[in-house]
């Protein structure tokens, strides 16, 4: 595990986090809003290791503008903003909820349950403790945990492995151990707790690199594999690059074929409002929050 790439790519993600704070605001553009703290990222020396997330409202995660994305900031939303930035593959990922309405109790329970969380993180600690602090605490402030999203383990230009780390408690005693990289991501909402898969998101992700036939997708298909690898990537990044009809075409027949994975956007269930708050922590008996500033 190389710490320094760590720690590079904690500062640079939680200093990001700062800039997107004033960017997301009643009347301003997401799209726009996601392209500067996208290009904040690069001019600080860092890869964005996912695209910039911005979930508003009652969709909890995996929205990122489209090319043409339209919308506008409004009063009364609360808007999650998830950013990743790699340093030589080696991950920091981050999220806060920033509230242009009226929802600053729903945000403090995820924030709270995250600070909670986090003083249990060390070697030893069972993982099932993590998820049922997380519970408490956000059920303390009258709210639900989302039960079916959890943190998860981070490995080289990989953003999702194990182990799991769950926002309930989920009964898992395995144990945290030393040098293991976490993401831990409580979500809180006034909803029923769940989420449920909504419309494509148009991120994707590499599954599994298999000779392809077509030349426009081979051509698509050896970039994606030489720019993001395992990590994931939007349509909206590769239409910078190639044009719209050969994007969509290998987009749809990568996909059918197995070798993309799409995301779903991710609604809650009975359309609650949902706040996120998260970082990433290297476990040791003085764990690291490489995405504190
Ligand atoms: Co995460």
């Amino acid at each position: 595990m190389n710490i320094e790439d760590y720690k590079r790519a904690g500062k640079i993600v939680a200093e990001t986090r700062e800039y997107a704070k004033k960017l997301v605001k009643i009347g301003g553009s997401l799209l726009e809003a996601t392209e500067m703290i996208e290009q904040k990222i690069i001019q600080l020396g860092g890869k964005p290791a996912f695209p910039v997330d911005m979930s508003i409202n009652n969709i909890a995660a995996h929205y990122s503008a489209t090319i043409n994305d339209k919308t506008i900031f409004q009063d009364g939303n609360l808007v999650k903003v998830d950013i990743g930035v790699h340093i030589n593959g080696s991950i920091a990922d981050t999220a806060i909820s920033i509230d242009l309405g009226n929802n600053k109790d729903l945000i403090k329970a995820a924030e709270t349950a995250l600070d909670e969380a986090v003083k249990l993180t060390k070697p030893g600690t069972k993982i099932f403790e993590i998820g049922q602090v997380i519970q408490e605490t956000i059920q303390g402030f009258g709210f639900s945990p989302v039960r079916n999203l959890s943190g998860h383990g981070l490995e080289l230009y990989k953003v999702h492995t194990k182990p799991n780390i769950p926002n309930i408690n989920n009964h898992d005693d395995s144990l945290l151990k030393e040098d293991q990289v976490i993401a831990i991501e409580p979500f809180a909402t006034d909803g029923a707790g769940l989420i449920i898969d909504g419309k494509p998101s148009e991120i994707y992700e590499l599954l599994n690199k298999k000779p392809v036939r077509s030349q426009g997708s081979r051509k698509i298909l050896d970039f994606i594999d030489k720019e993001y690898k395992s990590l994931p990537f939007n349509k909206r990044w590769l239409l910078k690059k190639f044009n719209n009809m050969e994007v969509t075409l290998a987009l749809n027949s990568l996909e059918r074929e197995g070798i993309l994975h799409q995301y779903s956007i991710l609604p809650e269930k009975n359309n609650g409002i949902v706040s996120q708050a998260e970082h990433t922590i290297i476990v040791r008996d003085n764990p690291i929050i490489i995405t504190n500033i």
